[in-house]
């Protein structure tokens, strides 16, 4: 089910085509050639817009895959940055540090292969941006993992969590339950402020309030 109208989303993301770069075009034909599931072009954008409304300098991405989502943070959080990336499969960290480091974007980069959750548990101090894209089964763990340790102002950023209008209700699959739970959860935090952008296949924006 497509939670934006189709055209829409074409509008959309027609707003943005001065971002292209022969690198995320790159990243962006390797994700359509193999069916990879990225973010996305209007989705990208907005973790960029948002990182930087913050201030970003110190992200970490749980679920990195080849590094596209990464992309828009290494230029929201700038050369001075931090950049953790994380991600089981070590192909997808040879990927990324090649795609980043050709866009110019390698600077503030450090890829962890590993369980993401684990690598988030293994790295010290907050984070202005706590972002979560790993196996949806994951993301209650990874919510309780990640909900202390975004600073006061910072954001906690998800995708999927919409599920393509499964948890409406509609067709739920096996993954459905533990997207409802994450989401119920963050709606109920009083620590945070939260909501859902309907964008692509929706975006929880969730900021830190205490
Ligand atoms: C949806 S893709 C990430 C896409 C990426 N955020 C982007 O938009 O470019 C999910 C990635 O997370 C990785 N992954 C899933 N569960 C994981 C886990 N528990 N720990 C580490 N990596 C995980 C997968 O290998 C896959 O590359």
């Amino acid at each position: 089910m497509d939670i934006v109208d189709p055209a829409v989303e074409h509008y959309v993301r027609s707003l943005l085509d001065r971002h292209d770069e022969p690198v995320l075009l790159e990243m962006e034909a390797e994700a359509e050639a193999r069916g990879f599931p990225i973010v996305g072009r209007t989705v990208g954008a907005t973790l960029e817009v948002l990182a930087r409304a913050v201030g970003a300098r110190r992200v970490v991405e749980l679920g990195s895959g080849f590094g596209y989502s990464g992309y828009w943070f290494s230029k929201a959080v700038g050369p001075g940055g931090e950049l953790h990336l994380t991600d089981g499969d070590p192909e997808n960290q040879r990927k990324a540090l090649d795609y980043l480091g050709r866009a110019g974007l390698a600077g503030p980069v450090s890829f962890h292969v590993g369980d993401a959750v684990g690598s988030l548990g293994a790295l010290e101090g907050d984070f202005d941006v706590v972002y979560n894209d790993i196996d949806k089964e994951g993301y209650p763990d990874a919510w309780r993992a990640a909900r202390g340790r975004v600073r006061v102002g910072g954001l906690y950023l998800c995708d999927n969590v919409l599920w393509y209008g499964r948890v409406t209700g509609r067709d739920p699959d096996e993954r459905t339950p533990a997207i409802v739970e994450h989401n119920a959860m963050i709606a109920a935090d009083e620590h945070y402020l939260s909501v859902v952008d309907p964008i692509r296949d929706g975006l929880m924006v969730a900021l830190r309030i205490e």
